[in-house]
């Protein structure tokens, strides 16, 4: 079962493997930043530190939204994350 961990909190959670870290946000006011929900505004942007692997490859408009926010390495929209291995996230 995947673990995901906040570094901002410590906090760790089990997941079912494809859980959208929107969806488990939203379900468990987890503090994390949301804005358009789909791929846009860079709300979301937070700087994945383990487990980039363990998630969905970012598709062509969530890339083109992190050039333009110059985003560095290890940064994803985390509106877009599909999570199905541990993985840990921190603030960008
Ligand atoms: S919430 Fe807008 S890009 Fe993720």
């Amino acid at each position: 079962m995947p673990k995901l961990t906040f570094t901002q909190t410590g906090e760790t959670f089990d997941l079912a493997p494809g859980t959208s870290l929107l969806v488990f946000c939203q379900e468990t006011q987890t503090p994390q930043t949301f804005g358009c929900t789909v791929g846009h505004c860079g709300a979301c942007i937070c700087r994945v530190t383990n487990g980039g692997e363990n998630l969905n490859p970012p598709s062509e408009g969530e890339l083109e939204t992190l050039e333009q926010l110059e985003s560095g390495e290890g940064a994803r929209l985390g509106c877009q994350l599909e999570i199905q291995g541990d993985v840990t996230i921190a603030p960008a």
